[in-house]
Formats: structure tokens, sequence, C-alpha cells
């Protein structure tokens, strides 16, 4: 997984964010990310994560916010 929004849903109408993207990181924090898990975005195909439980989105916020800077997957680095 590259987590640059350049993968299988790269042709929504409503392209998703560029999380590798280090100025997307410093323009967005770990409360909008969570609040974007779990309630989605209305009018664009991002949807919510109900399912989830609380410390899950957290950790699913943690890692979100971590490619950035670490990169998609520290252990193909
Ligand atoms: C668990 C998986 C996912 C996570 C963690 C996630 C996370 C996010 C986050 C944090 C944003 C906000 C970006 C910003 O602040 O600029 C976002 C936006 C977006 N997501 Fe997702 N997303 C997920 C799955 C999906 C899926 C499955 C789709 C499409 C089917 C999708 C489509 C979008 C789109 C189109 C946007 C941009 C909306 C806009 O900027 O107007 N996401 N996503």
């Amino acid at each position: 997984m590259r987590a640059d929004g350049q993968g299988l849903r790269r042709n929504l109408s409503v392209p998703p964010a560029d999380f590798t993207d280090r100025s997307w990181r410093e323009r967005t924090t770990e409360r909008w990310v969570y609040y974007v898990v779990r309630e989605g975005i209305r009018g664009t195909p991002m949807p919510a994560w109900k399912t989830l439980s609380v410390e899950q989105t957290w950790d699913l916020v943690a890692y979100v916010l971590s490619v950035a800077e670490l990169g998609p997957d520290p252990r193909e680095s």
C-alpha cells in the first residue's frame, strides 16, 4: 500500500487524499482525521467507518498520520 491516493480508487469523482504529502500532514490534525473516519465526508465518496471501535479508530488515525513521516509501510523501507 502506498497511501498516496493513486491506487484502486484514483478515478473517483472527488479524489482521495495523498497521505504521503507532508504539506497535507502539516495542515491536518488528529481530531480531524478521527472525525472524518468516524463520520465520513458528506457529498464525497469518503464513507463513515461505523463498525470500528473508538480504540480501532484511534489506531487508524495514528497509522494515517504516520505515513507522511515514515512512509506507507515501515517494513518496506
Ligand atoms: C479506512 C480507510 C480510510 C481512511 C482511514 C480514510 C481517511 C480519509 C481522511 C483522513 C480523509 C480526509 C483528508 C483530508 O483531510 O484532506 C479522507 C478523504 C477522502 N476519502 Fe477516505 N479514508 C478511507 C477510505 C476511503 C474509501 C474506501 C474511499 C472511497 C471509496 C475514500 C474516499 C475519500 C475521498 C474521495 C476523500 C476526499 C474528500 C474531500 O476531500 O472532499 N476513503 N479519507
